[in-house]
């Protein structure tokens, strides 16, 4: 799929102000930090699309990107920031419950998983959660280009492995950089073939 246009249409928390439900969207979550923001600004090829920060929690709020003027990627704040407060954390979560709740043209969760680490408890909980409410997600882990492909591939093997002690079958993974590009191709075309249905 080719990128024309990509516009920030609006940050929110409530979802009774988010634009119209019509048009599909993609919503991408993970621990703060993971890459959500730089993976959104590499699929689009914008740079500054969305606010990225070396700094966990930079971003707080539900924000609308429209692609193409027909779908939209939302950038959400990330889970498990130990460094907010308590009363800011259970903001965060109780609307993203609610976005993920309600959203009802809410197609597909991508989540974000750091690949350097070994599985995270706070990531399979996260894909638990998910897989009770009956959301569809995907697995999307990033920054591969710190470290060696054999590592990469170890620790995904390794998540692949922890899911299935909840999951009769394991959603499809990607693999990215946001540095180099890695995974752009194969979540665009992802996003267009549901898209197309
Ligand atoms: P919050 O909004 O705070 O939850 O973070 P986020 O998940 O949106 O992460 P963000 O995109 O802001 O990136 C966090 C840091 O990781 C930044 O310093 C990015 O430059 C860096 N980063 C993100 N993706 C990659 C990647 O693929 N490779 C490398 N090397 N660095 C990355
Ligand atoms: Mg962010």
């Amino acid at each position: 799929m080719i990128i024309k246009t990509a516009d920030f249409i609006c940050s929110n928390t409530q979802v009774s102000k988010l634009p119209p439900p019509v048009k599909p969207e993609y919503a991408f979550i993970g621990r703060s930090n993971v890459g959500k923001s730089s993976l959104i600004n590499m699929l689009v090829g914008k740079k500054g699309l969305a606010k990225t920060s070396q700094t966990p929690g930079k971003t707080q709020l539900i924000n609308h990107f429209l692609i193409n003027e027909n779908w939209y990627l939302v950038d959400l704040p990330g889970y498990g920031y130990a460094r907010i407060s308590k009363s800011k954390k259970e903001d965060w979560d109780k609307f993203i419950r609610n976005y993920l709740n309600k959203r009802e043209s809410l197609q597909c969760v991508m989540v974000l998983i750091d690949s350097r680490l070994e599985p995270q408890k706070i990531d399979l909980e996260f894909c638990n959660m998910l897989g009770e409410k009956g959301l569809p997600f995907v697995l999307v882990f990033t920054k591969a280009d710190k470290q060696s492909s054999i590592k990469t591939d170890q620790n995904v093997a390794k998540f692949r492995k922890a899911l299935l002690a909840s999951f009769e079958e394991v959603p499809d993974i990607f693999i990215t950089s946001s540095e180099e590009g890695t995974g752009k191709e194969d979540i665009l075309n992802f996003v267009h073939g549901i898209n197309q249905n």
